[in-house]
This record gives structure tokens, sequence and C-alpha cells, in this order.
């Protein structure tokens, strides 16, 4: 095991630790927070003020069974949104800094989805994102 395993095993554990953690325990968590949204149809609309300056914040599915929406701030000030769900064989990704990470076999993705790291080959599903001045909408179809 190089230095490069130990630092991923060490980032992946404290995610873990930290984001595994019941929903209540969560407000301890500061880079993961969950918003409240209105669904109108297959869009999701969040009001900006609840994610204020977050780097990122998640959504729950509206339906169930489906892991959460990863909503990314980028560097210009847009949105992206991806789907929670790794393109390897479906295991949760977890956020891990600037990265995605899979606990199940390793694979990472950027904020974006795109893969950093296998075995995932495939990047992770993507939502049309557009907003206004007080509105992030995610489209979910
Ligand atoms: S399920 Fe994610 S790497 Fe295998």
């Amino acid at each position: 095991m190089d230095r490069r395993d130990v630092l991923k095993l060490a980032q992946r554990a404290s995610v873990g630790a930290l984001c595994a953690a019941p929903l209540g325990l969560l407000a301890g968590c500061s880079s993961v927070r969950y918003v409240a949204y209105r669904q109108e149809g297959e869009r999701l609309v969040v009001n900006r003020a609840t994610v204020g300056m977050a780097p990122y914040v998640l959504l729950r599915h509206p339906r169930d069974g489906e892991p959460p929406i990863y909503l990314h701030r980028r560097e210009d000030g847009s949105f992206a949104a991806v789907l929670l769900r790794c393109t390897h064989r479906g295991c949760q990704v977890n956020p891990a800094g600037v990265r995605l990470a899979c606990p199940c076999h390793g694979s990472e993705f950027t904020a974006t989805g795109e893969v950093l790291e296998g075995p995932a080959e495939r990047p992770l599903q993507s939502f049309d994102v557009t907003t206004d001045a007080d509105h992030i909408t995610l489209h979910l179809v």
C-alpha cells in the first residue's frame, strides 16, 4: 500500500464517519447539507437563499430508493447537478472534498460527475440546471 492508497483510505474513512451519521447529527458535518425544494412535475426548484454560498448541497431525490442529488456550485457561479449513484455497480457515491468517492470499489468522480478513477467508466448521471435571480432549478428529464 503506497502513500496515495493510505490517503484515499483516510479520506474515505473520514467521509464515512462524518457523512454516514444519522441526519440529525449532520448539522456538525459542515460539508453536507440537505436543502428543501419545491417539486413542479419533473423540476426541482430550490430557493437560492437556502443554498447561500455553500460550495455544494444535497437534495433528497423525490423518488423513493434513489440516492441524493449533488448540487455543486462551479467557480464561475453556475451550478451542476449529478445523481450520487456510481456507474460501476450502483453504490451511493459520497462527497469527499472536491471529489465524489465511491466506497464500494474506489471509483472517484469530479464534482460534475466525470470519472477520475475507475473501475467506473461512465460519468455520473447529470441533470440540466437553470437559474434565475431567486431560484436554482434542476430538470430531472
Ligand atoms: S460501485 Fe462504485 S466503484 Fe464499484
